[in-house]
């Protein structure tokens, strides 16, 4: 096919896509809250579990999240024009970038959901301080959500490196270069992305301490 007809993924496809995107979850999640036929579904959390929606979404992230540090831990190590399994540096941050901003999106139809259903009950099985601790760390968790991809978008706004979004779109940069707000903007991004990290670990801690010692079936509840 000649070069010029070639169908490219422009700027206004892709908001195009995310309005959908963003329209049709909230639609769904408005339609299930008023229609009690889809509580038989569950699709969103209740008094009797997290919904189908929040497994998926619980699940996505931590996967995605994952990434994140595998990847961000790769790039930064191996420095440029350099390659680990075969992938190349820039391909490490271009799918950085890329998969960070998809987290972003994730967020924001997670925080919905949230709003939408009844959150289910507590765990028979938490003491007290640990409930004040599940509710701290999941703070930190719906904060540093938004703050990561954010504090990553300005840093490479302000340095100018733009965004190749998944090697199909380069972004618009609307902000200035600014090396001083590029560097503030970069230790957020690396302070958060510690903060967060000790967050997951007590979190993960917290499960699995229930989980394998206490035997009461923990996990199952986001299963
Ligand atoms: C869920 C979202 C994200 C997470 C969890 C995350 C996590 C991380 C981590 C763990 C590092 C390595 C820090 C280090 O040890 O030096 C890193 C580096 C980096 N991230 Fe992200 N990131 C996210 C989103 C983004 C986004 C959306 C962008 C840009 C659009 C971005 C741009 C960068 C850049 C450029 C670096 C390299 C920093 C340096 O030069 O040291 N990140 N990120
Ligand atoms: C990136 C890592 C993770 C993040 C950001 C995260 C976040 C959250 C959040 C915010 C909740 C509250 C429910 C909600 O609003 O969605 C939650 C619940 C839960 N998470 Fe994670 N999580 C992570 C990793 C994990 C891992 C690795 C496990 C398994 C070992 C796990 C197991 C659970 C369980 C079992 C619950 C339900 C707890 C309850 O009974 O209320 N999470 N998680």
């Amino acid at each position: 096919m000649p070069q010029g007809k070639r169908t490219k993924f422009s700027p206004a496809m892709f908001t195009a896509c995310v309005l959908a995107f963003q329209s049709v979850s909230y639609n769904v999640l408005l339609f299930c809250k008023n229609n009690p036929g889809c509580e038989t579904m569950a699709l969103l959390n209740s008094d009797s579990g997290y919904g189908t929606l929040t497994k998926f979404l619980h699940w996505s992230i931590v996967i995605l999240f994952a990434m994140q540090y595998i990847g961000g831990h790769i790039m930064t190590t191996i420095g440029f024009n350099s390659s680990f399994a075969g992938i190349v540096t820039n391909d490490y941050y271009d799918w950085h970038k890329s998969l960070g901003l998809l987290a972003l999106l994730f967020a924001v139809v997670r925080i919905i959901n949230r709003q939408m259903g009844n959150l289910p009950p507590w765990a028979a099985t938490l003491s007290d301080t640990e409930k004040k601790f599940i509710h701290r760390v999941e703070q930190v968790f719906y904060f540093a959500m938004f703050v990561m991809p954010v504090s990553g978008w300005l840093y490479v706004m302000w340095g100018n490196y733009g965004v190749n979004l998944f090697g199909a779109w380069e972004m618009p940069r609307p902000l200035p270069k600014d090396n001083g707000l590029r560097d503030i903007a970069k230790w957020a991004h690396i302070g958060a992305g510690w903060c967060l990290l000790v967050a997951i670990l007590g979190h993960v801690g917290l499960v699995l301490r229930h989980q394998i010692f206490k035997k009461d079936g923990l996990l199952n509840r986001m299963l």
